[in-house]
């Protein structure tokens, strides 16, 4: 029999990062050390308090399905946390809890695209931002967020990509930015937000950094800027990254009801519902604090001083200083350029791996060559002893 693959399924790429972390696990099934800076998730235990919740929820047998929404307990916490973190007034209803920001993201463009709607994606981008729009049949189109901009798109940028479209729907930003590090300010949101509510685009706010801004820097939600911009904007935020759960899966959407109600609605269709014991646990990590993200926030700090200054210490490459998230993504094109042995990130990333020992992701897969990624995820001491090993790979190339 001849299996026909769905044209949807055939047009999702296989991830750019894959070539490299196959190598990098057959590298470690054969017992060979590799110091890696991949990670896209904390080194950290989850805390206490919050897996101690799990553990009663499980007691209590808190175990069967829940709203698809999510649980009302839930929802109220992170409508505080919204009203009190970003200056947001949201009602429970208008919220959606999902298995991570990514099923949350998923639901919200199953919700808002059609075919060949356009959905703007500032490029250096996260992967998966371009598949799952193209999942539902519409366009992910590229806006560079330059180097010589901080890696930001202008408000001016935008409108004119906006023009030059045919059917532009929504824009996705995403602040602290992965994988650049890149932090929006208030006036910059301010700017982007008019185009977006003159050309009537749909604003998708992933905000899951938030928590991780160095310098004494201050998130600001898009949303937070006016009543207007409220109403156009989702936001999208999680528990994985602000208080190591990513394995937990749990991710909300906030924004316009008419909006959730049908994400919610396409939910109860797919996911269901977030686990229980999960949920029970966000309660905790939203509401009770205990120090914990500060004392993360603060190693990553040290960590990223650490790394970006090392790097860009090194002959011929810089660095751009990061204000947010736990990625450094230096411009690694000279070596590119004066070498004989490399072509391009990829082929650079793979090199490292297989005579140094040490795995950073191609730029490639973040629409960014000429670049590599660094997650300063890691220890302090794997952080010294990647380094040593990546600068002698870099010297060894020219
Ligand atoms: C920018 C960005 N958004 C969303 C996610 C997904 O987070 P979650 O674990 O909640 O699905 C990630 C994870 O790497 C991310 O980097």
């Amino acid at each position: 029999m001849r299996i026909n693959i769905s044209h949807r399924a055939k047009a999702i790429k296989p991830s750019p990062t894959l070539a490299v972390s196959a190598l990098a696990n057959e590298m470690k099934a054969k017992g060979e050390e590799i110091i890696s800076f991949g990670a896209g998730e904390p080194d950290f235990n989850t805390p206490e308090h919050i897996k101690e919740e799990a553990k009663k929820a499980i007691d209590d047998n808190f175990t069967h399905y829940t709203k698809s929404a999510g649980i009302i307990e839930l929802r109220k916490v992170i409508s505080q946390k919204l009203l009190k973190e970003n200056g947001l007034k949201c009602n429970p209803n208008d919220i959606l809890v999902s298995p991570g920001a990514k099923a949350s993201l998923m639901h919200v463009l199953m919700t808002i695209c059609d075919p060949r709607d356009e959905v703007i994606i500032p490029s250096p981008y996260w992967v998966s931002y371009t598949s799952l729009v193209e999942l539902y049949d519409a366009f992910p189109v590229m806006l560079p967020a330059k180097s010589s901009n901080n890696f930001k798109i202008r408000a001016e940028q935008l409108s004119e990509a906006i023009n030059s479209l045919n059917n532009p729907k929504a824009l996705i930003l995403n602040s602290p930015n992965n994988p650049t590090g890149a932090v929006y300010s208030k006036k910059e949101l301010e700017e982007i937000a008019e185009v977006c509510l003159e050309k009537n685009i749909i604003i998708i706010s992933d905000e899951i950094y938030e928590r991780l801004l160095y310098d004494n820097k201050e998130h600001i939600s898009i949303a937070s800027i006016s009543k207007e911009v409220r109403e156009n904007t989702i936001l999208i935020n999680g528990v994985s990254k602000a208080y190591a759960m990513t394995g937990w899966r749990l991710g909300y959407a906030a924004g316009p009801s008419d909006i959730i109600k049908c994400a919610v609605r396409i939910q109860s269709h797919t996911t269901s519902c977030v686990n229980s014991i999960t949920q029970k646990a966000a309660v905790v990590a939203l509401s009770q604090d205990e120090g914990s993200v500060e004392k993360m926030r603060k190693e990553f700090e040290k960590r990223r001083n650490y790394l970006v200054k090392a790097l860009n210490d090194i002959n011929n490459l810089s660095c751009f200083m990061p204000s947010g998230a736990f990625y450094a993504m230096p411009d690694i094109s000279y070596f590119i350029q004066n070498s004989d042995e490399v072509n391009n990130s990829e082929e650079l990333a793979k090199y490292l791996l297989k005579n140094y020992h040490v795995a950073v992701v191609p730029g490639t897969a973040f629409g960014a060559e000429g670049f590599v990624r660094f997650s300063y995820a890691t220890s302090m001491d794997n952080i010294k002893k990647g380094l040593k090993l990546f600068k002698e790979g870099l010297r060894s190339l020219t």
